[in-house]
Formats: structure tokens, C-alpha cells, sequence
């Protein structure tokens, strides 16, 4: 299964409202494999499709917890729901290699949708696992991190998101051979 390059801020895939998927067959299967694939290999810890030029509604993470084990799923159609609490934590995306910023999200939600084989996914997610689904199905709609940050965080970043959107990488970052460190712990 081939690494598929992740598209980087000012990529207009990344704006887009992702498709309902409708078939659950060896496509894909595919784009699936190639999504854990391509996150691991940027060393992310969540990824959705349109950030590798798709735009399907899927996704997938693989969050580690304490003691060693790891939550490894992907999801199709994600529905969020039932959102509780609030978390302030550090973030970093790997379509934003080099930017990392506090933001606020819901502390647990109600996952819904599917995997890969078509079978259906209700559970309650909290904590980081949490942080990372909601981050990913915000790419499914087009949506950012830095868009939920504050005017003037944001205004502090426009310097650095700017220069993403003009193709200038952080140092260090190779494309295409898995980013080198900029992606650790990206979603
Ligand atoms: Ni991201």
C-alpha cells in the first residue's frame, strides 16, 4: 500500500465538505490502509482523508493510551453528539507541520458511524481520544484548528500559516518520506 503525501494548509482539498461514503469495498479498504500507513509514517496520530486528497467522509487514529496499548480505529460518517466538559490542550495537525497551539474542545462525545467493514461504532470517547476524533471530523467538514483559536491567536499565526500556504516547509520536513518529526503526535 503506497504512502499518499499529506496535502498542507492552503490546499483547497482541505476545505472541503467530504462525501458520505456509500460502498464499503476494496477502495475503501484501501484508502484506509493507506491512511494508517501515511499517518504512521508521518508519526500522527490521527488522519482524514481529504488531508491526503480525498474527499470521503473517513478517518482514522490510533491515540496511544497509558500502559502501553493504543486506540486503532478508523471511522466512516462520522456523527458527533452528546458533547460534554471542556478540554484546553496542546494541538498540532499534520496538514499544519510546525504549528502547535493550545485549543479548547468538548472533555467526551458520542462517536457514531461505521468502520471499514461496514459495521456500526456508537461509543463514548473522552480525553485525548476525544480531542482527536473531534479534530478529525472537523477536516471531514472543512474545518481547521486555527479557525477555532481566537482572533488574535490567530493573527499570531498568520505569518507562519501564510508561508504554509506558500509551499515554505518547516525545516527539516521532507514530504512524501514522512515529514521527519514535525508530525509527533499531529492529528
Ligand atoms: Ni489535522
Amino acid at each position: 500500500m503506497p504512502l499518499r503525501p499529506i496535502r498542507i494548509y492552503g490546499d483547497p482539498v482541505l476545505r472541503l465538505k467530504a462525501r458520505e461514503i456509500r460502498e464499503f469495498d476494496d477502495s475503501l479498504h484501501a484508502l484506509v490502509a493507506d491512511l494508517f500507513e501515511t499517518m504512521h509514517a508521518y508519526q500522527g496520530v490521527g488522519l482524514a482523508a481529504n488531508q491526503v486528497g480525498v474527499a470521503q467522509r473517513v478517518f482514522v487514529v490510533d491515540v496511544p493510551l497509558e500502559g502501553g496499548a493504543h486506540e486503532r480505529f478508523a471511522v466512516v460518517n462520522p456523527v458527533l453528539s452528546e458533547r460534554k466538559g471542556k478540554q484546553i490542550g496542546e494541538e498540532g495537525c499534520l496538514s499544519m507541520p510546525g504549528i502547535t497551539e493550545d485549543v479548547q474542545r468538548a472533555l467526551s462525545v458520542r462517536l457514531r458511524g461505521f468502520d471499514e467493514q461496514g459495521q456500526a461504532i456508537d461509543r463514548v470517547v473522552e480525553g485525548f481520544l476525544a480531542r482527536a476524533v473531534q479534530h478529525e471530523s472537523d477536516h471531514l467538514d472543512g474545518v481547521l484548528f486555527s479557525d477555532r483559536l481566537s482572533p488574535l491567536k490567530k493573527q499570531f499565526l498568520r505569518r507562519e500559516l501564510d508561508a504554509l500556504a506558500r509551499g515554505e516547509l518547516p525545516d527539516g520536513y521532507h514530504p512524501g518520506s514522512g515529514g521527519g518529526a514535525a508530525g509527533e503526535g499531529a492529528i
